[in-house]
C-alpha cells in the first residue's frame, strides 16, 4: 500500500524550501556559467530521446534534495506495488495495470496470485485478428463489401488517447479512414455521418462502463442511422464492436459478445489506450505498430522499476514539476511539441494529468494544505509561438514548459524541419536567458532611437528569462518512441501523486456534473417553467425553453 506521508513534513522540504531561497538570487543562465558541464549532467539519454532538463533552477544540492524528498515519501516502494498490482486505487479498491498491458506474451504479472498475462494476449491475439480481417478487406459489410471506415465512438480515456496515438502516428497509416465521435452535441457525429457509407463502416463503441450518456447516445444515433440502410438488425454484428469491461451492457445494446473486445476495472479510463481501447488505433496503423507501441512503453515501464531515482527519467520529471509547483508557485504547465503529429499530445496530458492529479483531499481523506496538480496545456510549436509565448515570456506566472521535438521528419520539404528546429531550439535559450535592459538599449541605440525614445521604449522590450524548460529530442516519432513519451509522462503524473500523498487513479470529481446533468434533463423534456435552482440557473433554463 502507499505510504500517507504529508511531504511538506519532511526534512527534505526544508531543505528545499532554502534552496529556494538560495537560487532565487540566482538565475539558470548563470549557472551555467559556472559550470561547463551542466548540459552533461542534467541531461539523460532513454534509448533515442535526449532529456534535457539542464535549462531548469537547479543547481546539485536541489537535485539531490529533491531525490531526497522522493525517498523520503518512500517513492521506490509505491513504483514496486504498482507494478505489483497492490490494490493503490484505494478509494475504488482496484489495482493499477496499465503497465501488465504492455507486457511481452509468457512474462508473468501477478494480480491476486494469479497471472494475468495470458487473458491480456488473448485480447490481443483477437485484436490482431480482427485488424489483419479488417485491414486485409476480408472482413465484409452486410452488403459483401470491405471496411473504408472506421468510427470510434467514445470519450474522455475512451477517445483522447486514440485520437493522439493516430495522428501522431499518420506517416503509418493504414489505408482506412479512422473517425472519432466523442462529443454528445449531435453535430458531432452527424457530420461524421455525412463522410461514411452505411454498407462499408465500422463502428467501434469505446467505452469501459458502456454507461456513459454521450457515448450510448453516439452509439445509439448510429445504429438508427445504420439500420435505415441495413433494415436487418442481423447486419449489426457486422458493423458494430464494442470495447469495454461491461458485458452485460454490451450485450443489451445488440452487440455479440464475439465481437467485443474486453478489458478490466485494473485498466484506468485514461491509462486505457494500451487495453481494447485501442482497437482503432490497430485499424488506424497496423497491427504491428500498435505492439511497437505497447514495447517502447514496456521498455519505459522497465526504466521506472529498475533505474536509480537519480537517472530515472519519469521521476525527475516529476520531481521537477514539484518544484516549480510547490515551491515556485508555478500554476500551469506547458507542454508544447514541435510536431504537428503530435498537435493532442498536450490535450492528451490535460486528461492524463488533470484527471488524475486534480485533487483536495490527501489519502488520509484530509484536505491538502498544498497545490496539487498543475493545469497542463500546450498546443505545437511553431503556431504557440505566434499565440500564448507572449505570456510565457513576459507574462507574471511562471510557466514552466516542455519543449518535444524529433530530430527526423517524416517529410522532409525543402527546409520546413530546419525552420521548425531552429524555433525549438531558440525558444528554450531565449526563455532562460531573456534580454537584458542595456541590450535592449544598446538595440534602440542602432537602431536610430534617441535617448528619450529609448528611455520611454525600452522596460516594454525586457524580457527577464529565467524560465525553465525541458527540451526532450527524439531522433524520430515512431510507434516505439511514442509509446515511450507517453508511458513517460504517465508515470511522471503517478510520481507526482505518491508525492502529493493523493490518490491519482480515482475522478470523483467529475461526477457531479454528471448525476446534475441526469437530473435537470427531464426538466428539459417539457415546455413548464422550472423552479426549482437557483435563479441564475433558472433563468437560463427558461430562457433556453423560450428560445429552442
Ligand atoms: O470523465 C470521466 C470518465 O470516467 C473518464 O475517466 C473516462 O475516460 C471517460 O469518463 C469515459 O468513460 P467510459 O470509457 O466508461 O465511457
Amino acid at each position: 500500500m502507499l505510504s500517507t506521508i504529508n511531504f511538506t513534513q519532511t526534512t527534505a522540504y526544508q531543505k528545499l524550501l532554502s534552496d529556494k531561497k538560495r537560487l532565487e538570487s540566482s538565475s539558470i543562465s548563470a549557472l551555467f556559467h559556472t559550470d561547463s558541464e551542466r548540459q552533461k549532467k542534467y541531461s539523460l539519454f532513454f534509448q533515442n530521446i535526449l532529456i534535457d532538463y539542464s535549462k531548469n533552477i537547479l543547481d546539485a544540492e536541489t537535485f539531490e534534495h529533491l531525490i531526497e524528498l522522493a525517498k523520503e515519501c518512500q517513492l521506490e516502494s509505491a513504483i514496486q506495488a504498482q507494478l505489483n498490482g497492490e490494490a493503490i486505487n484505494q478509494t475504488e479498491g482496484r489495482a493499477v495495470l496499465h503497465t501488465a498491458l504492455r507486457k511481452p506474451k509468457g512474462q508473468s504479472q501477478l494480480l491476486n496470485g494469479v497471472d494475468i498475462n495470458a487473458d491480456i494476449h488473448q485480447v490481443r491475439a483477437h485484436m490482431k485478428e480482427f485488424t489483419e480481417q479488417v485491414v486485409s478487406g476480408t472482413w465484409k459489410g452486410f452488403t459483401n463489401k470491405s471496411i473504408t471506415d472506421v468510427v470510434n465512438i467514445g470519450i474522455g480515456g475512451s477517445d483522447l488517447g486514440p485520437v493522439m496515438v493516430t495522428e501522431a502516428l499518420k506517416p503509418y497509416k493504414t489505408h482506412l479512414n479512422v473517425h472519432f465521435v466523442s462529443n454528445v452535441d449531435g453535430t458531432h457525429i452527424a457530420e461524421t455521418l455525412k463522410k461514411v457509407n452505411p454498407e462499408t463502416t465500422l463502428f467501434l463503441i469505446a467505452s469501459k462502463t458502456f454507461t456513459t450518456q454521450e457515448t450510448m447516445a453516439n452509439a445509439f444515433t448510429a445504429r438508427d442511422w445504420f439500420l435505415k440502410t441495413a433494415k436487418d438488425e442481423a447486419a449489426v454484428s457486422k458493423h458494430f464492436v464494442a470495447l469495454s469491461t461491461n458485458k452485460t451492457q454490451v450485450e443489451k445494446f445488440g452487440i455479440d459478445s464475439a465481437n467485443m473486445f474486453a478489458f478490466w476495472d485494473w485498466v484506468g479510463g485514461r491509462y486505457s489506450l494500451w487495453s481494447a481501447i485501442g482497437l482503432s488505433i490497430c485499424l488506424s496503423i497496423g497491427y504491428d505498430n500498435f505492439e511497437s507501441l505497447l514495447s517502447g512503453a514496456h521498455e519505459m515501464d522497465l526504466h521506472l522499476a529498475n533505474t536509480p531515482l537519480e537517472a530515472n527519467a519519469p521521476v525527475i520529471l516529476a520531481l521537477l514539476g514539484i518544484w516549480y509547483v510547490n515551491f515556485w508557485n508555478a500554476p500551469t504547465q506547458a507542454i508544447l511539441p514541435y510536431d504537428q503529429y503530435m498537435h493532442r499530445f498536450a490535450a492528451y496530458f490535460q486528461q492524463g494529468d488533470m484527471e488524475s492529479n486534480g485533487k483536495t483531499v490527501d489519502r488520509t481523506g484530509k484536505r491538502v494544505n498544498y497545490a496539487t496538480g498543475p493545469v497542463i496545456w500546450g498546443e505545437p510549436g511553431t503556431n504557440g509561438q505566434h499565440a500564448f509565448y507572449q505570456l510565457i515570456h513576459q507574462g507574471t506566472q511562471m510557466i514552466p514548459a516542455d519543449f518535444i521535438a524529433p530530430a527526423k521528419t517524416h517529410n522532409p520539404i525543402g527546409n520546413h524541419h530546419t525552420l521548425l528546429m531552429s524555433n525549438f531550439f531558440a525558444q528554450t535559450e531565449a526563455l532562460m536567458n531573456g534580454k537584458s535592459l542595456e541590450i535592449v538599449k544598446s538595440e534602440l541605440v542602432k537602431a536610430g532611437l534617441n535617448e528619450s525614445e529609448i528611455e520611454k521604449l525600452a522596460p516594454f522590450k525586457v524580457f527577464e528569462g529565467n524560465k525553465p524548460t525541458n527540451s526532450i529530442l527524439a531522433k524520430e516519432i515512431n510507434p516505439a518512441t511514442l509509446g515511450a513519451l507517453i508511458a513517460m509522462y504517465e508515470h511522471k503524473i503517478f510520481v507526482q501523486g505518491v508525492i502529493w500523498n493523493i490518490f491519482s487513479y480515482d475522478q470523483w470529481g467529475v461526477e457531479l456534473g454528471k448525476q446534475l446533468a441526469n437530473s435537470i434533463l427531464p426538466e428539459l423534456e417539457n415546455e413548464d417553467k422550472v423552479q426549482s435552482h437557483d435563479s441564475s440557473t433558472n433563468g437560463l433554463i427558461n430562457q433556453f425553453k423560450d428560445w429552442r
